[in-house]
């Protein structure tokens, strides 16, 4: 019998054993040039397009973040369902990637199947093995989390974020973009991250309090920038389908450009703050003052101290590279959105109007 009452709970504390497993496979990437982590060639494109539905999207966009700066090839991030009613344009030499858990989520594999048609290579990042998307693309990669029984996706997602660090690694490597021997610091880097992550999920005091204040809050903004970003939408997803609250991701930059009106005393702001690199941080930084000066309660999650911000509850998370600080970051927002939930007395493994997998497109028979 498990030690956990819930699925989601369960699923949350396997990440830091599902980074190890993948820390272990990515060996692999030095020593025999990445060809046993995908199953068929992926090194010859000139363009990426992620094809992706949910939490699965959202790993995607982390995806991009990585590929880009470590790779250097440009990417684009398409939901699939968007994908499938946007003009048929030719994909040559594009690598089309269908993230997905699953591997049955019915706009993926109809806009995988489109991109294979307008001429892209395909590759499935995916939990399922045998799944209609790993036999549907050119190259796979199994995530081997293992079975994951809570609706809302968790332990997949941070398996997705490590599958796209590797990849962005490997073209990097063959591109000659990455010395081999700064691969492997950030290979020991991902070696050393489940003790990490452990610790995060173990020092879980302030995500408690936090599901406290929240309870009857109607709502929660949160905020994080550059890698952050995906974090912040996936923090919020979690809390919408879990816990029932609106909560909304936003870019740190853009939320000058609008949102800022929300801000009043009684709606909280969650602010993702990993130590970003050139003046990310400060810039994070002002945010949250301006925030401050319109009078919202403000948490903050961040790797550098904040004691200066009256006002803000922040929680230090440990210090880790920032290609894999928002595994840090999402561990806290999932557990918020199972503890809030709980709390809420709410069926966190089968949240209402959510299905493990969405097969089909949807009706208008009722
Ligand atoms: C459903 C699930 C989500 C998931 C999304 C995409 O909505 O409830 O948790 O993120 O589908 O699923 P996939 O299996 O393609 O990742």
């Amino acid at each position: 019998m498990s030690l956990y009452e819930h699925h989601m709970l369960k699923e949350i504390m396997e990440q830091p054993g599902i980074l190890a497993a993948l820390a272990k496979r990515s060996r692999h990437l030095l020593e025999e040039r990445g060809a046993p982590l995908w199953s068929g060639e992926v090194a010859g494109c000139e363009r990426i397009l992620f094809l992706a539905c949910g939490t699965s999207y959202h790993a995607s966009l982390a995806g991009k973040w990585m590929i880009e700066t470590l790779a250097g090839i440009p990417c684009q991030v398409e939901y699939a369902h968007e994908y499938r009613m946007a003009a048929q344009l030719p994909l040559e030499n594009c690598l089309a990637i269908g993230l997905s858990q699953s591997g049955e989520t019915r706009d993926s594999l109809e806009a995988m199947r489109k991109a294979k048609e307008a001429g892209a290579r395909t590759l499935a990042i995916c939990n399922v093995a045998n799944s209609t998307a790993i036999r549907l693309a050119h190259a796979a990669f199994l995530l081997e989390a293992g079975p994951e029984k809570a609706i809302a996706s968790t332990k997949v997602f941070s398996a997705q974020y490590v599958a796209t660090f590797l990849l962005a690694l490997h073209l990097g490597l063959l591109r000659g973009r990455l010395p081999a021997e700064w691969v492997q610091k950030q290979l020991q880097q991902l070696a050393a991250l489940p003790d990490k992550m452990r610790q995060v999920l173990e020092n879980d005091g302030f995500v408690k309090e936090a599901a406290l204040v929240l309870r009857e809050a109607t709502q929660l903004l949160m905020i994080g920038k550059g890698p952050a970003f995906p974090i912040a939408l996936e923090g919020a997803l979690k809390l919408k389908e879990t816990a029932y609250l609106h909560a909304e991701g936003f870019a740190g930059g853009e939320f000058r450009h609008g949102p800022m009106a929300l801000i009043e005393p009684s709606v909280p702001t969650l602010m993702l703050m990993p130590a970003l690199p050139s003046e990310g941080f400060e810039l994070m930084k002002g945010t949250l003052g301006e925030i401050r000066k319109s009078g919202g309660p403000i948490w903050a999650l961040t790797q550098k101290p904040l004691e200066e911000e009256e006002g803000v509850r922040a929680h230090t998370l440990p210090e880790a590279d920032i290609f894999l600080s928002p595994l840090l970051l999402v561990a806290p927002l999932q557990l918020l959105a199972y503890r809030l939930a709980c709390s809420r007395g709410l069926n966190v493994d089968t949240p209402r109007a959510l299905c493990k997998a969405v097969t089909s497109d949807p009706t208008s028979t009722p």
